[in-house]
C-alpha cells in the first residue's frame, strides 16, 4: 500500500491533537527553556520511595498486580483518604490503584458515560478532561467559574442542567485556575447532585498545595456525597514522580469494581514494582515531607507573582495547586 494513502481513521481519532501543554513542552525542551506550560516538577522524588523501588525491582515483583492495585497499597490510600481528605470509605475494595490519576480518571468516565449523557464541566477546566470525556461520546455542557476568585454559580450551574445530565467534574486545587473551592461551594454543589441525582468526579491531584491558608476539601467527605463520588488523587505531583504513572480513586464497591476491570482492560495494571515503592510515601515519609513541600511551592508561587506583577501583569495569586 502507498504509504501516503490516507487510512481512514475512527472518528474520535481524527479531532484529536496533541494538548497544547505538551506542544508548549515539547517547545520548551527544544531550545532547553523553563517549562510553564505543563504540570512538570523539578523537585527530587523523596529517597524513601526510589529505595523501595530499587528493592522491589530486585525482589523480582515484576508480574501483573491485581487489575486494582496491590493490596498493601489500597489499604494505605483508604487509610489516607480517610485522615487526610475526611472520605468516609471503609474498605479497600473501594480503592482502584491505576495509570497515574488520569488514567484513574479514564477508568471512571468509561465506568460511567456514554452517548447520549451529558456532563458537566467547569470553566477553565484541564483539557485532559475534556478530550478525555469527549471520548466516551458524552455530551459536556460547560459552565464558567465566575470573576477573579472563580466563583461557583449555583444559577449558572442549575441552567445547564438537562434530563440527560448524568455528572459533574471536579478539580479543586484547580489546573489552570489555582482556584480551590470552598466547603459552602462544595456543600452548593452536592445539594444539586441530590436533587438531580448527579455523579461527581474529582481530580484532586493537587490536594497538598495549598496557600495562604486555603483549605482542601473533599466533596466526598460531606453529607450525602460519597455514595455519589468518584475521588481521584495521585503520587505524580506529591512525590515528584510524574513519569511513575500512578494514581488513585475511591468509590463506593459498585462503581470501584467497574472501574478496576476498566482498568484492566485498558492498562491490566499500574506498574507493580512502583506500586511497592509508593507504599513508603505512607510509611516512611513524616508529616515534614509534606509541609516542606508546601513550603516550597509557596515560595515559587510568591516569586512567579511577584515577578510577573513587576513587569506589569494583574496576577489573580492562585489559593492553590502549581
Ligand atoms: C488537573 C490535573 N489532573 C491530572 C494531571 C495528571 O496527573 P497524573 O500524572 O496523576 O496522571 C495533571 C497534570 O498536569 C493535572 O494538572
Amino acid at each position: 500500500m502507498d504509504a501516503t494513502m490516507a487510512v481512514p481513521l475512527a472518528d474520535r481519532a481524527v479531532s484529536l491533537e496533541q494538548s497544547d501543554i505538551r506542544a508548549v513542552t515539547q517547545q520548551v525542551e527544544e531550545v532547553g527553556g523553563i517549562n510553564l506550560g505543563q504540570g512538570v516538577c523539578d523537585l527530587p522524588t523523596p529517597e524513601p520511595i526510589k529505595a523501595r523501588a530499587h528493592q522491589a525491582i530486585r525482589d523480582d515483583e515484576s508480574i501483573y498486580s491485581h487489575y486494582a492495585g496491590i493490596e498493601p497499597l489500597r489499604r494505605a490510600i483508604l487509610e489516607k483518604e480517610k485522615a487526610y481528605n475526611d472520605v468516609p470509605a471503609t474498605s479497600p475494595e473501594e480503592v482502584v490503584v491505576g495509570v497515574g490519576s488520569t488514567g484513574v480518571f479514564v477508568a471512571a468516565a468509561f465506568t460511567l458515560l456514554e452517548a447520549g449523557d451529558e456532563v458537566i464541566l467547569f470553566e477553565p477546566f484541564y483539557g485532559y478532561h475534556r478530550n478525555i470525556l469527549e471520548l466516551t461520546g458524552a455530551t459536556i455542557r460547560y459552565v464558567p467559574l465566575g470573576g477573579p476568585e472563580s466563583t461557583f454559580d449555583r444559577a449558572a450551574m442549575e441552567e445547564a442542567l438537562t434530563p440527560d445530565t448524568k455528572a459533574v467534574v471536579v478539580n479543586t486545587p484547580a489546573n489552570p485556575s489555582g482556584k480551590v473551592w470552598t466547603r459552602d461551594e462544595l456543600s452548593t454543589l452536592v445539594e444539586i447532585l441530590q436533587a438531580h441525582d448527579l455523579v461527581a468526579l474529582t481530580d484532586e491531584i493537587y490536594e497538598y498545595m495549598l496557600y495562604d491558608g486555603a483549605e482542601h476539601v473533599s466533596l466526598a467527605s460531606l453529607p450525602g456525597a460519597y455514595e455519589r463520588t468518584v475521588t481521584i488523587s495521585g503520587f505524580s505531583k506529591a512525590y515528584n514522580v510524574t513519569g511513575w504513572r500512578l494514581g488513585y480513586g475511591v468509590a463506593p464497591a459498585p462503581i470501584a469494581e467497574k472501574m478496576g476491570l476498566m482498568n484492566d482492560l485498558f492498562y491490566i495494571c499500574a506498574p507493580r514494582p512502583l506500586q511497592h515503592a509508593a507504599l513508603a510515601a505512607f510509611e516512611d515519609l513524616d508529616e515534614s515531607y509534606i509541609e516542606d513541600l508546601q513550603s516550597d511551592y509557596a515560595t515559587r508561587r510568591t516569586l512567579m507573582c511577584e515577578t510577573l506583577e513587576d513587569i506589569g501583569f494583574d496576577v489573580p495569586w492562585p489559593d492553590g495547586a502549581y
